[in-house]
């Protein structure tokens, strides 16, 4: 069996499809997340894209030494291309700008609403993937926060299964930098995320005072700030 040791991205990636039954994961490169899946044996197939085939072979070598043959598929392909209608359960496409998760989706509007879940892990432009999917018609059940290293990672989870604890943190999407809904579970995690942001642009905030930067960039930040302010009140009054 390999070594490998899952990111805390992927862990909570791996916790949150661990209700699912058929998975795909797109763009899959080194396959650690449907491996770990398999090996707890909380996922019973797994189906491996990747539009690469330099990437599925590096799957291919994670899944070597693995007894899972019956249980995996590797397919090489653009985004949900090689997936038929409905054929998993849940999609992950984690890993990749939000501009990409947008043209992944779509590909085939319908078939990406085929899938009873979908776990979206964007590296960028999260608030325009969050703005595109409202947009369509993708219902956020919950984002979600993991702090690595020195950077936080969100990732969106799209589900058409009712959840009464989801908790709105806009009525409106005017402005999804800082998310869209949160729960009972991730709210600690959310509020120290806010807090991080908060600190970003307060930086941002002193340096531009220091440069006698554009009045527009200062007051850009000052509105961000007023938001994140506005958001943690409302978070910390809410009782989830
Ligand atoms: C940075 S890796 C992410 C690997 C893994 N998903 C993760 O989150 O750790 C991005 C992978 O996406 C693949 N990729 C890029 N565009 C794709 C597309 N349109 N369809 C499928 N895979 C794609 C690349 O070949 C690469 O293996």
């Amino acid at each position: 069996m390999i070594k490998y040791k899952l990111s805390g991205r992927l862990s909570m990636l791996a916790k949150l499809a661990d209700a699912s039954q058929r998975l795909a994961d797109i763009g899959t490169d080194h396959g650690y997340l449907p491996l770990h899946l398999l090996e707890k044996g909380s996922v019973e197939h797994c189906i491996l894209c990747d539009i690469n085939l330099g990437p599925l072979e590096n799957a291919k070598r994670s899944f070597r030494e693995a007894d899972f043959s019956d249980q995996t598929e590797f397919r090489l392909g653009s985004g949900i291309e090689p997936l038929e209608y409905a054929e998993v359960d849940t999609v992950v496409i984690a890993g990749m700008g939000g501009g990409l998760i947008i043209d992944i989706l779509s590909q085939d509007l319908k078939k990406s609403k085929s899938f009873e879940t979908l776990l979206l892990q964007p590296m960028t432009e999260q608030n325009v993937l969050r703005q595109w999917l409202l947009g369509q018609g993708f219902r956020i059940k919950s984002d979600h926060y993991v702090h690595e290293g020195s950077k936080y990672y969100e990732i969106i989870e799209i589900s058409d299964h009712e959840n009464d604890s989801t908790f709105p943190i806009h009525d409106c999407s005017n402005d999804l930098e800082f998310g869209y809904k949160i729960t009972k579970i991730n709210k600690d995690e959310y509020i120290k995320f806010l807090l991080y942001r908060r600190h970003k642009y307060e930086i941002i905030v002193k340096q531009l005072e220091k440069s006698n930067s554009q009045a527009s960039k200062f007051d850009i930040c000052f509105k961000k700030l007023n938001i994140i302010d506005s958001i943690l009140q409302k978070v910390k009054e809410e009782d989830l």
